[in-house]
């Protein structure tokens, strides 16, 4: 059992631009962040994650940065950020930055250069390619729809781009683009800041070639194949020598298409890489025949079965993270639970004790720690996010799905259900801004939001206070082995976690019905360590509630 503090940490992630507005303008800004910080350290989370803040046209709202080493005007200065840093490690807390180097805006100015003329110096730092037969090089689709090449007038070539057209790749192949990205890293570095999550890092190596890929049914593109390409491993090591292993970080990689094997290595215990990486297999359970547009829902056995091979398979060689939401997935407890009002509160308690329990670093995305849920959004004119107005366009352009039911899908999966604004009271625009939101508020504020739940004990808010606070108590927590109970179960989750004599039983009910469970014989004589129906007794055999979660201990002390 080797500690190390991003082990032991929680981290809380802020999406700048709908967390706080301090001016009236209607987006979140730093400033904001600022005065939110006592709310945050009340929470007893470690770890500030941030989304881009970098000076951006924000086509895809900052992951298209154009300059790294500027704020963007919209969320305040570099002064602000100065004082937002020292506000936070006043405070005992640490900030991870998002590293966004895949590609660059199209605005960056390594790309004006490059576009400019095919022999500027800057050509190669992008991936250009001569069209094919007068059309794209290859036949990748974007992931913001579309082909994944842009014809340019300029210079009469293509560029590629994985996400939107004002997303241009980086070409990592050439040396000189690696030295400015670890460049820049080191200038945050020595500003002082706590680690990075790195933005589709398990992409930055195309493929030699760019060979197409294979194009599935009712597709008109290739999946793009560039995930963990020949030289990212290669490429991250020479990072972590050049850049990370310079300073005490934490970092976390965002790894698109990453199996168990390939994690294994990106997130190796021995430190030569990453610390940890975010997966998506979990998240793409109820993907269907148009990826996340569709109303699926998860199968209970099916996420036991990918959190246990996540679980399991890194146990002694790396380490997980643990996320149920973020800027980029619907609302956890309306897309794993159930966000009824009769049980939002109770099913978001129990997704936050079903995560928090288990092996890793847990992740809380703004809001769920109040249980807020996807957004009531009617029409596509409601919408902000590219990904989702360009799928909204094509899908239903193409006829492939009728309108009313991408509408239907948009509601219950696009990424903007997570960017409604933060609701921190009743007062208008949920006390976020005296301006006019940039992106609708969520109209349930009134009842949810967190002046209220920071005044009642029993509020989702507390109640992920003091798990995050049992994480600091408990070494089983962090350390302890995990095991699947139950496998079979379509209605139970049940796991232990083992460390020398200590033993933790976790179980949780997925369903709004009752559920009989036997406890094992070893737990019947344990205690209860937390739960989320105020049980305090084990019993031989428990019936448990609606959405019920119920922690047991036994061995060593409780
Ligand atoms: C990551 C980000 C997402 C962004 C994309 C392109 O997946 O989380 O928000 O759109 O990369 O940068
Ligand atoms: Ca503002």
């Amino acid at each position: 059992m080797e500690q190390a503090w991003w082990k032991e940490a929680v981290v809380y992630q802020i999406y700048p631009r709908s967390f706080m507005d301090s001016n009236g303008d209607g987006i979140g800004d730093l400033n904001g962040i600022t005065s939110k910080l006592d709310y945050l350290k009340e929470l007893g989370v470690d770890v500030l994650w941030l989304s881009p803040v970098y000076q951006s046209p924000n086509d895809d709202n900052g992951y298209d940065i154009s300059d790294y080493r500027a704020i963007m005007e919209e969320f305040g200065t570099m002064e602000d950020f100065d004082r937002m840093l020292r506000g936070i490690h006043e405070r005992g807390m640490k900030l991870v930055m998002d590293l966004v180097v895949n590609h660059t805006s199209d605005e960056h100015a390594w790309f004006v250069e490059s576009r400019s003329a095919r022999e500027n110096p800057y050509r190669d730092y992008y991936i250009w390619r001569e069209g094919k037969d007068g059309k794209e090089p290859n036949n990748w689709g974007s992931c913001f729809s579309g082909s994944a090449w842009q014809h340019d007038e300029a210079t009469d070539m293509y560029y590629l781009h994985l996400f939107s057209k004002k997303q241009p790749d980086l070409n990592w192949d050439n040396p000189k683009v690696r030295e400015e990205v670890f460049s820049m890293m080191t200038w945050w570095c020595e500003k002082g800041i706590d680690g990075f999550r790195m933005d589709v890092i398990s992409l930055i190596s195309k493929e030699p070639g760019l060979p197409d890929g294979e194009v599935l049914p009712g597709e008109s593109y290739a999946v793009c194949p560039c995930a963990n390409g020949p030289h990212a491993h290669e490429y991250l090591q020479e990072m972590n020598r050049k850049v990370l292993s310079r300073y005490d970080l934490m970092t976390v990689g965002e790894c698109a298409g990453v199996t168990v094997e390939e994690a294994k290595k990106y997130a190796s215990l021995d430190g030569k890489e990453l610390n940890m990486v975010f997966q998506f297999e979990h998240v793409d359970l109820d993907g269907g025949k148009y990826g996340k547009w569709t109303d699926r829902r998860v199968n209970l056995r099916e996420f036991k079965q990918v959190m246990t091979s996540w679980q399991t398979g890194l146990e002694g060689k790396a380490w997980n993270s643990l996320f149920l939401g973020n800027h980029d997935q619907p609302r956890s407890v309306s897309r794993f639970g159930n966000d009824a009002p009769e049980y939002r509160e109770i099913c978001a308690k129990m997704l936050a004790t079903c995560l928090h329990m288990l092996k890793g670093t847990p992740y809380v995305y703004q809001g769920e720690e109040l249980g807020m849920k996807n957004c009531p959004f009617s029409g596509i004119e409601d919408y902000r996010d590219i990904e989702s107005i360009n799928a909204f366009r094509t899908l239903t352009g193409e006829g492939k799905i009728a309108p009313e039911d991408m509408l239907r899908y948009l509601a219950l999966r696009s990424r903007d259900n997570a960017r409604t604004p933060m609701q921190w009271d009743d007062s208008v625009n949920a006390g976020f801004s005296s301006g006019t939101p940039w992106i609708m508020v969520n109209p349930d504020y009134t009842e949810i939001n967190a002046a209220r739940e920071l005044a009642d004990p029993d509020s989702v808010f507390h109640y992920y206070r003091q798990l995050i606070a049992l994480r600091k108590q408990e070494k089983i927590i962090v350390h302890g082995v995990y095991e699947l109970l139950e496998p079979e179960s379509e209605s139970l989750y049940v796991y232990t976690r083992t460390l020398g004599e200590e033993k933790l039983l976790v179980i949780c009910n997925f369903t709004a019905g009752e559920e009989e469970y036997r406890i094992p014989r070893e737990f019947v004589s344990g205690s209860v360590l937390t739960g989320n129906y105020g049980r305090t007794t084990v019993e031989e055999t428990v019936c448990l509630k609606p959405y019920e979660a119920l922690v047991i201990h036994t061995g060593g002390q409780a």
